[in-house]
């Protein structure tokens, strides 16, 4: 699995690898390629199955005419034989022409099918396990982030019962626990395989076998802690199948550690007044779920703020302002930027209309080829690697490499008064469904090591939004309790440490998952370095901490 492979720091700054498998779920712009995957699969499928047809209807023909024959042969067995022309006719049927028969048979269009996909597997892009793997995940995300009702999002219902996609198959449901079950996570399994058994029970033409449902569902409810109801779903299971192996070895283990409860707990009775009625719609309330654990400080937080809760102490939001600045810059009396506070301690700031759509689109177009799912530093030895907490692709974009990004360059450092040189380059990333970045610090915080370029440390983040999200995406911080939300054209800007180069906890932020949309954003790491006389007290008072 990629996830733990590492690709040291430079060989990812100055290379462009092909994008490797295993990550096409990381981007919207990668997702649209599969899409022209799917058209050329249908066209293909098409031209195979009319082809097929074409066989078929030609051996019916053939079919046909032996039948007919043979109608007439036994009708009067020794009279038909007498003829020799028919003698002759019936041995060369038999020979010459089912050879032909076979022939027709065998002629594999299907492999000849498979074969030209094959082909076009280098050209076309094809998810692969690991895909669909994250694709789940990342549906599985969005759940909880968003407090989506399974049902709900089975029906393809996302916010407010307005239906968004096409409903999900007992099948498509039990797929999604499979996945979760794969990676450990029962509360899921038996979100989604209770979900499965539920439409399985309506569907006409069943997408899978209840017995698969049954098996996943009930080793997932025991998981979590269910003894008796896990028991009865594998006791359903065995009516099914009886010889299910692993089904009597749960069975006789759920009874063994049943009987050691009652001896200690109800001496010894199995009761079953409140057993589940299996044959009912299931109501997953029944059982006790406990969902996973945030992988952070203030996960609750987190989530809430994604979710657009507001939590800001109204008295700190009415000091707020919005207003026209300049920064003393000659060129901005022309044409003043439009700022607005999102914090005044520490100070977060907005800025609108401050990058345009001609250059959000050539910084898009200039990324996008080069896209590598995002990594972040390992703590302890800041090499970079792929983790699940940073699910999106990115680029980096040099200055010089267009006009438009050494404009922006230029531009972030007008406005901050911070000297440029000791900024990464540009990062530029997409984020698909559920894509997101799990609450993180941009600077290194104790004990934890940030690639060394010399610069110091990420004194401030500079961050473009360059699309609107229709829902979800949020940049939160959740020990601020502050949401801000993507709005095309604006960008946010915060220092993450104090003027005495001390790292401040409160910055902590997060990408939150996009629920609907696509998320484009660019971002500037500026250093220490070379601000030691641009960030003094006074003079860039707007951006005192
Ligand atoms: C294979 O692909 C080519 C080019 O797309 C197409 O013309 C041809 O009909 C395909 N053959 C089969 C058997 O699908
Ligand atoms: C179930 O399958 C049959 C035969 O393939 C088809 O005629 C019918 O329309 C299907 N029913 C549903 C509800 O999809
Ligand atoms: C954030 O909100 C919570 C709950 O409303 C509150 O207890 C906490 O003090 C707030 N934190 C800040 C920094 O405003």
């Amino acid at each position: 699995m990629q996830i733990t492979t590492l690709i040291p720091a430079l060989i990812l700054l100055v290379t462009q690898s092909k994008t490797a498998f295993g990550d096409v779920f990381t981007a919207m712009a990668d997702m649209e390629g599969l899409i022209a995957t799917e058209f050329e699969l249908v066209k293909h499928l098409d031209t195979y199955i009319q082809e097929e047809e074409k066989r078929m209807k030609q051996l019916r023909g053939i079919l046909e005419e032996y039948e007919s024959m043979y109608q007439e042969a036994i009708a009067d067995v020794p009279k038909y034989l007498a003829n020799p022309v028919n003698a002759y006719l019936l041995v060369k049927r038999l020979t010459s022409d089912w050879k032909k028969v076979e022939g027709v048979i065998s002629k594999n269009a299907g492999s000849a099918y498979i074969q030209n996909i094959t082909q076009h597997r280098s050209l076309l892009r094809f998810p692969n396990e690991e895909d669909l793997n994250g694709a789940a995940v990342a549906l599985m995300r969005l759940q909880d982030t968003y407090k989506l009702d399974t049902h709900a999002l089975a029906e393809g219902k996302l916010l407010g019962g307005k239906k968004y996609s096409r409903h999900l198959t007992a099948g498509d449901c039990w797929e999604l626990g499979r996945q979760s079950y794969n990676n450990g996570d029962h509360y899921h399994t038996v979100l989604w395989m209770v979900e499965a058994l539920n439409k399985f029970e309506d569907e006409s033409n069943k997408t899978v076998a209840r017995e698969d449902i049954l098996d996943y569902l009930a080793f997932s409810t025991y998981k979590q802690g269910n003894l008796k109801e896990a028991l009865q779903m594998t006791n359903e299971l065995l009516k099914i199948v009886p010889y299910h192996q692993r089904a009597l070895g749960n069975k006789r283990h759920y009874e063994k550690l049943l009987r050691q409860l009652g001896v200690t707990e109800r001496r010894g009775e199995i009761g079953d007044e409140d057993n589940i009625d299996m044959s009912e719609p299931f109501d997953t309330t029944k059982l006790k779920l406990t969902k996973p654990p945030g992988t952070t400080e203030h996960w609750d937080v987190y989530e809430q703020l994604c979710r657009g809760e507001k939590l800001m102490d109204p008295k700190l939001e009415g000091r707020l302002r919005c207003r026209y600045v300049t920064n003393n810059v000659p060129y901005f009396y022309i044409q003043p930027i439009k700022m607005e506070e999102a914090l005044l301690k520490p100070r977060i700031v907005v800025y609108h209309d401050i990058i345009s759509d001609e250059e959000i689109e050539t910084i898009k177009r200039l990324a996008q080829p080069r896209f590598e799912r995002a990594t972040v530093q390992k703590k302890e030895s800041g090499e970079r690697e792929f983790s699940r907490y940073r699910i999106a692709k990115s680029a980096w974009l040099k200055h010089e490499e267009h006009d438009y990004v050494s404009d922006i360059n230029f531009r972030v450092g007008d406005i901050t008064g911070l000297d440029m040189a000791t900024s990464e380059d540009l990062q530029v990333c997409n984020y698909g469904i559920g894509g997101h970045y799990e609450p993180h610090y941009d600077y290194a915080r104790k004990g934890e090591v940030q690639q060394d370029f010399g610069w110091g440390g990420r004194i401030a983040t500079w961050l473009f939004y360059m699309s609107d999200v229709e829902a979800g995406g949020a940049t939160v911080f959740p020990k601020l309790n502050l949401s801000l939300w993507p709005q095309k054209g604006s960008a946010a800007f915060w220092f993450n440490l104090y003027p005495n180069g001390e790292g401040n906890e409160m910055t902590q932020h997060a990408g939150c998952p996009v629920l609907t949309g696509s998320k484009w954003v660019a971002n500037y790491w500026i250093h220490e370095r070379g601000q030691e006389f641009r960030r003094p007290c006074g003079t860039k008072s707007d951006f005192e901490m």
